[in-house]
């Protein structure tokens, strides 16, 4: 895998939208089809998204022919709750560019039938041709998606359980309380996001850096699922200088020797 080392979020986040972007365009040069991007949720897209806002707004870059999937929603949450992934991409992304509707899919958390709406989910990946480009985040847990510690590592779109210490990270949302977190969510599998033609992790501040250092130097493991970003043949982590703290002082040089070399 690269890693990609910036001073702080908002020049990581920048790195990762300009990358994004310029997937996008690559592929537009070659062919008709559409870019499908893989999104996440959380605090650390935020710059990303913003910064691919500001593209499409100045004219740089359109989401006419991208599809999107995003990684998972929670479980009985109402798809208008201010909480819910649906209302969080609309309010910091979809509702600014210039995507058709009908490109955007997102899990249904309120499904009557919750396999059948997992088994159409993967289904609508491989008909859209499979993910370009997933991008994610990582839990303090290490994991990627709801794909908490225990996730098999082949696993695919399903009801996931959340542990208490994602209901309690997460619970700043929810007033502070853990308890007002739903206790459940589907989410996206590990192989999903690893059967992407490429996988771009985020990771920004000293709170990741214990799982970002097990992810990349820690055996691969259930135990810390974006550790499978291991095996992946085009994996990239974008990270600033807190989140990486935890690595090795080899193993940092290195990966700053390859940037320079490599761009
Ligand atoms: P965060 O969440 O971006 O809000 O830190 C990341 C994650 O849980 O995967």
């Amino acid at each position: 895998m690269k890693v990609i080392i910036r001073e702080n979020a908002a020049e990581g986040g920048l790195w990762a939208a300009r990358h994004i972007a310029a997937r996008i365009k690559e592929k537009a040069a070659r062919t008709a089809e559409p870019f499908v991007l893989g999104l996440p949720t959380g605090s650390t897209p935020l710059a990303t998204y913003a910064e691919l806002v500001r593209m499409v707004k100045a004219g740089e870059l359109s989401f006419k022919n991208v599809i999107t999937f995003n990684m998972d929603e929670y479980v009985g949450l109402p798809e208008e709750h201010p909480e819910s992934y649906h209302s969080f991409m609309h309010k910091n992304f979809f509702d600014h560019i210039d995507i058709p509707k009908d490109h955007i899919h997102i899990l249904n958390g309120n499904a009557p039938d919750p396999e059948a709406e997992c088994a159409a989910y993967e289904r609508a990946i491989l008909a859209a041709g499979g993910i370009d480009l997933f991008m994610g985040g990582i839990g303090e847990d290490g994991h990627i998606a709801f794909n908490e510690p225990f996730s098999p590592l082949s696993s695919r779109t399903r009801v996931v359980t959340l542990t208490q210490d994602t209901r309690e990270v997460n619970s700043r949302f929810f007033g502070g309380d853990p308890e007002a977190v739903p206790a459940r969510a589907m989410s996206v599998g590990v192989a999903t996001v690893m059967d992407s033609r490429e996988v771009m992790i985020l990771a920004f501040g000293p709170k990741k850096a214990r799982a970002l250092a097990s992810a990349i130097e820690g055996p691969m493991s259930h135990y810390n699922t974006v550790s499978a970003m291991q095996n992946h043949p085009a994996g990239i982590i974008v990270c600033d200088e807190a989140a990486i703290g935890e690595v090795k002082v080899n193993s940092y040089r290195y990966f700053k020797a390859v940037e320079a070399a490599e761009g």
